[in-house]
């Protein structure tokens, strides 16, 4: 979704901030640009498409030392050149750079800027027309900079520039991520440290309605009331070379094949010196004194949520119920005496869970995140955190950080399980072992699952994926991957309720990917392919060792029932990248989607 970074200090502002939106075009864009200011005055590039395509119109010639930049993932008004940011005042001397949504827009432009001609269609240029009215009418500009704060309602992160002073970027946060980074003799700003990381590691986070006078020697945090704030700086832990593709073709491909190592730091990472899992006392404390936990989350991490069900409820039996977070805050159901809420997200940004965890705090409820990013927005703000030590997750499809997060639900459910008394059948260390194992080999089968995309997936406009208990859950994770990057349409469901009306779409050659890694559902999974093969279905059967029969066409390496999950994805993931290939799709930029989706 949209980005931020900026610039202040000697060099020339153009390199670091291109270089900066690239960094940050994995989340998702339809254009860019960026506005540089010397003492002559500000220059503004814009362009719809790729940072590739803005770079190509970037006047080489202009030096400049201050400047702001942003790709754009339209909300309000077409993706275009027009609506791309930076947007600039009427008479030109602010320029600004907005992510989120200003809820408000069209009733401040009703009340306060009827005469103002706009250029854009976009919700965002309300507000650079705000500050330059107020300084007309007479207020300074950091003045006019904090009444429009003050009036404006919903989600920012904004950057902006005044071409009356070179000198300082003018710098606010409101539910939208922004940090500030620190150099020495320049500093920086951005919606995400990796943007940044090519000049600094040292961020300092900034609160919502905080607002920041950025200057080459300076930052100065400031409530809305004008009350300075201090902060230190912190060590963003992202190596730079951890978000290189190195070799790969796609970050979605060197990802899928991390997966066997983050499953073995994940253990690392989550064990005592005796070799014993281990998680926070107080959060296993939370957990049992939890009469019911809630799972909220989006996408991907939903569908790890919906996996994190079964662990929880079997392992430490618990009760648990897993909500999309679009839906649960305006249809909140009826929760229980003593809930605990657990927010499942990769980047620890996503505006829906985050929103939901803003209510259930209001409420006084306990809230743990489990995220991929320390320091993000929902572990910031959640009672407790655990971390998934995947690394930086830059294709928009989501696959180590699936996994890992499926891993961590595993311990977080083994460890509660056992403070409990339960006795638990089995060494969750040494499963998650022959997981890792199972997925380098499931990664080194490669040319298999490329076959069986170009066989399955070359020219079908649909595809079926059909599961049964836990299979039926890691179905809609493989439809959604598949539909992400190939833009196949694919839905997952459970083998049973395919009668019920689906069944319907099959016709003849019609792709039905059946998953049948569950000994209690194998025959009845098998039966349910039986019907839709009468019916003219293409069958891909995956099934695990123990269960398999002579018509499977993929049978994975045995792991311990409960954790099937973290291998049967993995043949999905690679079908989907396949599939995407030969139709020469956008891997990891699908058209429309943001890795980070930062507006509700
Ligand atoms: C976007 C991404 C998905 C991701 C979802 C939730 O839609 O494209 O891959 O699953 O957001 O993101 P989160 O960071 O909260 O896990």
């Amino acid at each position: 979704m949209c980005g931020i970074v900026g610039y202040i200090g000697n060099n020339d502002s153009k390199e670091i901030l291109l270089n900066g939106l690239e960094k940050l075009e994995y989340r998702g864009y339809d254009s860019a640009g960026i506005a540089v200011m010397n003492d002559k005055g500000v220059t503004v590039f814009k362009e719809k498409g790729r940072i590739a395509d803005l770079r190509a119109i970037v006047d080489e010639n202009v030096f400049a030392q201050t400047g702001i930049g942003h790709t754009r993932w339209a909300t309000h008004g077409v993706p275009s050149k027009v609506n791309a940011h930076p947007h600039q005042s009427a008479s030109g001397r602010f320029t600004l750079v907005h992510n989120g949504v200003i809820e408000n827009y069209s009733g401040l432009m009703r009340e306060y800027l009827q005469d103002v001609a706009f250029n854009s269609d976009t919700d965002t240029e309300v507000v650079v027309q705000l500050i330059e009215k107020f300084v007309n009418e007479g207020l300074d500009v950091e003045e006019a900079f904090r009444k429009t704060l003050s009036l404006l309602k919903g989600s920012y992160a904004i950057a902006m520039i005044d071409a009356e002073n070179d000198q300082t970027i003018y710098v606010a946060k409101n539910k939208s991520p922004l940090l500030v980074g620190i150099g020495d003799n320049f500093n920086v700003v951005a919606s995400d440290a990796m943007a940044m990381l090519q000049v600094t590691n040292q961020f300092i986070e900034l609160m919502d309605k905080e607002m920041v006078i950025v200057t080459k020697e300076n930052v100065t945090i400031k409530k809305l009331d004008g009350q300075v704030v201090e902060r230190k700086p912190y060590t963003a832990e992202v190596d730079a070379s951890d978000i290189e593709k190195g070799t790969y073709p796609h970050y979605m491909l060197k990802e899928i094949d991390e997966q066997p190592l983050v499953m073995r730091k994940i253990i690392q990472a989550y064990q005592n010196e005796a070799g014993e899992l281990t998680i926070d006392q107080e959060i296993i404390d939370a957990m049992n004194q939890s009469d019911r936990v809630y799972i909220i989350a989006c996408g991907t991490s939903y569908h790890a949520g919906l996996v994190g069900k079964q662990f929880i409820e079997r392992m430490a039996k618990i009760p648990v119920e897993v909500h999309v977070a679009s839906e649960f805050n305006y249809n909140m159901p009826l929760l229980s005496e003593k809930p605990l809420f657990i927010f499942i997200s990769q980047s620890g940004e996503t505006a829906d869970s985050r929103a939901v965890l803003v209510s259930v705090k209001e409420l006084g409820y306990k809230s743990l995140t489990i995220t991929n990013v320390p320091g993000s927005t929902l572990s910031r703000e959640a009672d407790y955190t655990l971390l998934l030590h995947a690394g930086p997750e830059i294709a928009v499809a989501s696959t180590k950080a699936y996994t890992a997060q499926i891993a961590v639900l595993a311990i977080l459910a083994n460890v509660t399980a056992k403070s409990r008394g339960i006795d638990l059948d089995f060494d969750l260390v040494k499963e998650l072992g022959i997981v890792a194992n199972a997925m380098e080999t499931l990664c080194d089968s490669k040319e298999e699952f490329e076959k069986i995309a170009s066989e399955y997936l070359t020219f079908t406009r649909n595809c079926f994926f059909i599961g049964r208990s836990v299979d039926y859950y890691v179905g809609l994770e493989g439809a959604l991957k598949l539909k992400e990057i190939s833009y196949i349409q694919a839905e997952g469901f459970a083998g049973g309720e395919l009668k019920h009306g689906t069944i319907a779409l099959i016709e003849d050659g019609t792709p039905v990917i059946a998953l049948a890694t569950q000994e209690n559902v194998n025959l009845s999974i098998r039966g349910n392919v039986k019907e839709v093969v009468a019916r003219g279905a293409n069958p891909c059967i995956i099934s695990m060792k123990g269960l398999e029969d002579e018509e499977d066409r993929f049978v994975l390496p045995e792991v311990h029932e409960l954790l099937t999950p973290l291998v049967s994805v993995i043949p999905l993931q690679l079908i989907a990248y396949y599939a995407a290939l030969h139709r020469e799709c956008d891997v990891d930029k699908p058209r429309n989607l943001a890795k980070s989706v930062t507006v509700e």
